[in-house]
């Protein structure tokens, strides 16, 4: 069934996993990552952004997730990722999301405060759950000084007061990893002791970690052997995610794996066979490498394999 993720959070919490929180955008996308779960006993939050609903539009975004909800039985959560202000989620909540996300991170502290209540209020009389943001996710130097760092990173003790004033279910938080590809130019390094602190000022409750792709260096590999150029590119290591998880942090937002691992697997496919021209072969190979990406994150890295 499509559920909310009250009670993946407090088992993910209790047993210092994570649940995957992926991003999708098309029908192949979908069935790589349900195939994945279902293979390996994992729920889900599948998770649209607003790019996502515009490309293939909501309505068959949402029947493709109902087709997937019915054909795989698993419990999966449908997820607004980044909503912008207070009508796009409300217009998720009345379409059947069981989850949104309200995005206000960018205004002023009280400000996100105000907005995000206004969610959490619609939300929660229709029985659906809301996650918040606080913090920037700017990809940072490895040479960030201290008062730089404050600047963007979550403050704990402001984490801890906009928990308890919005009521919020869930809050992203800013450590030091960012959306896409380039995530570090040094060393990757994330801000633990800010995580162990918010972590310890709201005992059991459920942290999110945006930007925590992995950019795992064989699929940037391949998409740049098959024509591709993608320079530089690097993730989070694996075994921070894992600490994180361990940590409080029940959900992991991974859409740019899932990016590399379609790219790289369809350019292979196209250069490997240039007479080619039935999609269904290269969608096809995309779709493995997407399932092949997601049972790897189910089992070495999330750990929420064998949950059902
Ligand atoms: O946080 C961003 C996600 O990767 C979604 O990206 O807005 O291009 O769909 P998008
Ligand atoms: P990545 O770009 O690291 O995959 O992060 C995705 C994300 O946070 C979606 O909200
Ligand atoms: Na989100
Ligand atoms: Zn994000």
């Amino acid at each position: 069934p499509l559920v909310t993720s009250k009670e993946l959070f407090s088992r993910a919490y209790d047993g210092n996993f994570a649940i995957g929180a992926f991003n999708v955008n098309n029908m192949e996308i979908i069935q790589g990552i349900v195939d994945a779960a279902k293979e390996e006993k994992a729920p889900l939050i599948l998770q649209v952004s607003a790019g996502a609903r515009k490309y293939a539009n909501p309505t068959y975004l949402k029947k493709l997730v109902e087709a997937a909800v019915e054909d795989s039985g698993l419990p999966i959560v449908l997820h607004l990722d980044h909503g912008e202000s207070y009508d796009i989620c409300k217009q998720c909540i009345d379409d059947g999301f069981t989850s949104v996300m309200i995005d206000a991170s960018h205004h002023p502290f009280e400000e996100n405060i105000a907005i995000t209540k206004k969610v959490v209020e619609y939300a929660h009389s229709k029985g659906v759950v809301v996650e918040a943001e606080l913090g920037r996710l700017a990809g940072i130097e490895d040479d960030v000084n201290v008062s730089e760092k404050d600047a963007a990173y979550t403050n704990p003790e402001q984490a801890a007061e906009f928990v308890k004033k919005t009521g919020v279910d869930s809050l992203a938080i800013a450590i030091g990893t960012s959306h896409g590809a380039y995530k570090f130019k040094g060393e990757p390094q994330l801000d633990f002791e800010r995580l162990q602190k918010i972590a310890k000022l709201m005992p059991g409750y459920p942290l999110v970690l945006h930007g925590a792709s992995t950019v795992l260096p064989e699929f940037v590999e391949l998409c740049n052997k098959f024509g591709g150029d993608i320079p530089g590119a690097q993730g989070v290591p694996e075994e921070m995610l894992r600490k994180a998880a361990s940590l409080g942090v029940c959900k992991i937002n991974i859409d740019t794996d899932l990016r590399l691992a379609l790219t790289a697997a369809i350019r292979k496919s196209l250069s490997e066979n240039p007479g080619n021209f039935d999609p269904r072969k290269y969608l096809g190979e995309g779709r493995t490498a997407i399932k092949e990406m997601v049972r790897h994150k189910i089992v070495n890295v999330l750990g929420c394999n064998n949950f059902l």
